[in-house]
């Protein structure tokens, strides 16, 4: 095992998601079973009791790879020195709620904790942002950190595409494995765009392979897009294993690179596709040496533009809203 930890930091460590990403990072699933990581845990004071339990049961693991465990409300002393910043903690939607209703309450952590990590994050800091409304938070934090380069600041569509791969595989009867090429556009929110005419099944394109527009209009793209509220509904409270196995694929993917493969991960926009520079948009990456870049040279057919336009349109007015806010 090499002999330096990775410190990484879990923001509303003792929320429901936490409970289960706490537990995967600490048995090596971010970086594998070489790899040492410190968990640095941030909760607001009345859940610092709840955490501590947790803690009990981390160290009750026994996990070869869990070199320590530091807890706090003081967002300066949790980041200080962390390699990688996972922002979870914020309130989840309800029924009937989108998540961009959860602007103002959720936006408002992520300023003072964007300002935190730039004075105190260690060079090689990398932030992913789950807390949702999740793109539009990354954006907050992004711009109260100036001294931390833009590309450092991403948000989770990871859960989006995995949910995309999930309802393509089911439709085709074929194996996530026999799919490649899905991505996920635009925002974490209804309006986001999973695309099956660049996702490859079989040597062709998925589209091609479902020959069924009506069924890709009206029953996949709403179910991937609108899945986080059928959960919701079903379970009584928001996705969290499933969010926090998405949040250790992103991570992962990031530090350790995607050989080539797409994956989806929203990060600032240089402008690629059309996409409104500076917010932070889901696009399709591939990952290498630490470093994600937007797969280049697409078509994109007038279904697909109208689709990602829509949910940039979004990502516009969610910034505008946070502009007004004092929030960026
Ligand atoms: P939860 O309510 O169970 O836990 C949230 C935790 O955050 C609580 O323990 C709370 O005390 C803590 N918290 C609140 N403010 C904080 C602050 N300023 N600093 C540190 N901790 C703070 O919620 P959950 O189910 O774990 O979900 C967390 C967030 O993740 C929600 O916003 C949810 O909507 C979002 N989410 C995103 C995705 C995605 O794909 N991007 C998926 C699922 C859930
Ligand atoms: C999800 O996609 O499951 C989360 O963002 C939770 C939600 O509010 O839908």
């Amino acid at each position: 095992m090499s002999a330096t930890p990775v410190k990484v930091a879990v923001t509303g460590a003792a929320g429901n998601i936490g409970y289960s990403l706490l537990f995967r990072i600490a048995a090596g699933d971010l970086f594998g079973p070489d790899t040492p990581v410190e968990l640095r845990l941030l909760e607001i004071t009345p859940a610092l009791k709840a955490l501590e339990g947790v803690v009990m049961e981390l160290d009750d693991c026994a996990f070869p790879t869990l070199a320590g465990v530091q807890i706090g409300d003081d967002a300066k002393k949790v980041f200080d020195g962390v390699n990688h910043a996972l922002l979870v903690g914020a309130k989840p939607r309800g029924p009937g709620m989108e998540r961009g209703d959860l602007l103002k309450d959720n936006g408002g952590i992520f300023g003072p904790q964007g300002k935190a990590l730039n004075e105190v994050a260690a060079d090689d800091i990398k932030v992913t942002v789950t807390g949702n409304p999740a793109n539009t938070n990354a954006l907050i934090a992004m711009s109260n950190a100036p001294d931390i380069p833009n590309e450092r600041f991403t948000a989770l569509t990871r859960l989006d595409h995995n949910r995309a791969l999930a309802q393509l595989a089911a439709k085709l009867g074929v194996t996530v494995s026999d799919i490649s090429q899905m991505s996920i556009w635009g925002n974490h929110s209804a309006t986001q765009y999973p695309d099956l005419f660049h996702a490859q099944v079989g040597g062709k394109s998925a589209a091609e392979a479902v020959g069924d527009q009506d069924w890709i209009e009206n029953t996949y793209i709403p179910t991937v897009a609108k899945r986080g509220a059928a959960i919701i509904d079903a379970r009584g409270a928001s996705s969290a294993a499933s969010a926090a196995s998405a949040t250790i694929d992103h991570a992962r993917d990031w530090q350790l690179g995607t050989g080539g493969k797409w994956v989806s991960m929203s990060v600032p926009s240089d402008g690629s596709y059309g996409v409104t520079e500076g917010i932070i948009s889901s696009f399709p990456v591939t990952v290498a040496d630490g470093k994600w870049s937007i797969v280049q040279g697409l078509e994109i057919d007038d279904f697909s533009r109208g689709k990602i336009d829509a949910s940039v349109r979004e990502l516009v007015s969610e910034r505008d809203t946070v502009k007004e806010l004092g929030l960026i």
